[in-house]
């Protein structure tokens, strides 16, 4: 069979933050004008499962944008400190005009070198909507969430994945050149990004295809859902957990390496002292 999957663009060439530069002012009319995009980011957000309302939470919104997936995370953990990131100063300039909480702050940088702009972990729940599908180096980037996030943490991931499914490909392109392509035509100064949207969401992994990305980065307990609407099966919620660490062995046990069966202090042996001290923690003494 013929493969019809789009050619990159100039837009995959590294010029993906460049491109939502130019387009961040008319980004927030034409995604309003998407039935569900705001509700879906609030879906996400909770099935992340952030308890308390987010209270002593550190949470990233990572690809923040002009802060739509900010406002999903906030509303599902508000009690949270949130540190939001994105590399398109014209993007992060929308977010910013509008009225946040001081537990949220924006942060200008790379979501594939976090450190570089002093985003440090470790965070209690990432989101990325919209966001992996940009990146030049996914596998890497997906890594580098699982090393920022505490054991038993959350990965939101939010984005469109259609490959696996003909049906969900048809759909996305009639809407993308019957609806978002010709809507930005007459709203944005041009179609590109909107074309690269279309090219991006094909080129995509599918649903199993990301699933095994996310098992290879080290997440766990994967959970993948998709949401309502006509983005079902288009748009998905993939969800990964950075494993618990195991259950600590006893330091002092630990730290004598002794086999508690065998050497107890009822036989008088100070499991405080280490074999470092020169003593013989598998013999009594005498
Ligand atoms: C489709 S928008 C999604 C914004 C927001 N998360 C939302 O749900 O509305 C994707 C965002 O990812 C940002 N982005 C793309 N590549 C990036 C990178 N390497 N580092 C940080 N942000 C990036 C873009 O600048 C853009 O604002």
């Amino acid at each position: 069979m013929q493969d019809v999957t789009p050619k990159p663009g100039p837009i995959e060439r590294g010029g993906v933050a460049r491109s939502f530069d130019e387009h961040a002012h008319t980004y927030d009319k034409l995604v309003g004008a998407n039935s569900g995009y705001h509700e879906h980011l609030r879906l996400t957000a909770r099935r992340m499962g952030l308890p308390n309302q987010g209270a002593g939470l550190r949470l990233l919104d990572v690809g923040c944008g002009t802060g739509a997936s900010t406002a999903a995370l906030l509303d599902a953990a508000p009690e949270a400190e949130i540190t939001a990131v994105d590399a398109s100063a014209e993007m992060l300039a929308q977010a910013r005009r509008k009225t946040w909480p001081p537990t949220v702050r924006f942060v200008h940088g790379n979501a594939e070198n976090l450190a570089m702009s002093g985003v440090v972990g470790p965070f209690d729940g990432i989101l990325a909507a919209y966001l992996v599908r940009n990146l030049v180096h996914q596998d890497a980037a997906l890594r580098q969430f699982h090393r920022l996030l505490n054991p038993g943490a959350p990965l939101g991931v939010h984005e469109y994945s259609v490959r696996d499914s003909i049906r969900s490909r048809i759909v996305w392109t009639m809407v993308c050149w019957g609806v978002i392509i010709p809507m930005a035509g007459l709203r944005a100064s041009s179609t590109d990004l909107y074309r690269y949207l279309w090219r991006s969401a094909l080129q995509f992994d599918g649903v199993a295809e990301f699933t095994k990305r996310l098992v290879g980065a080290g997440f766990e307990d994967i959970r993948v859902q998709t949401v309502p609407g006509w983005q079902q099966h288009i748009v998905h919620t993939f969800l990964g957990r950075r494993p618990a660490e195991p259950t600590p062995p006893d330091p002092v046990l630990a730290a004598a390496d002794v086999d508690p069966e065998a050497t107890t202090p009822a036989e008088g042996i100070a499991l405080t002292a280490t074999p470092a001290e020169g003593v013989d923690l598998t013999k009594s003494p005498g």
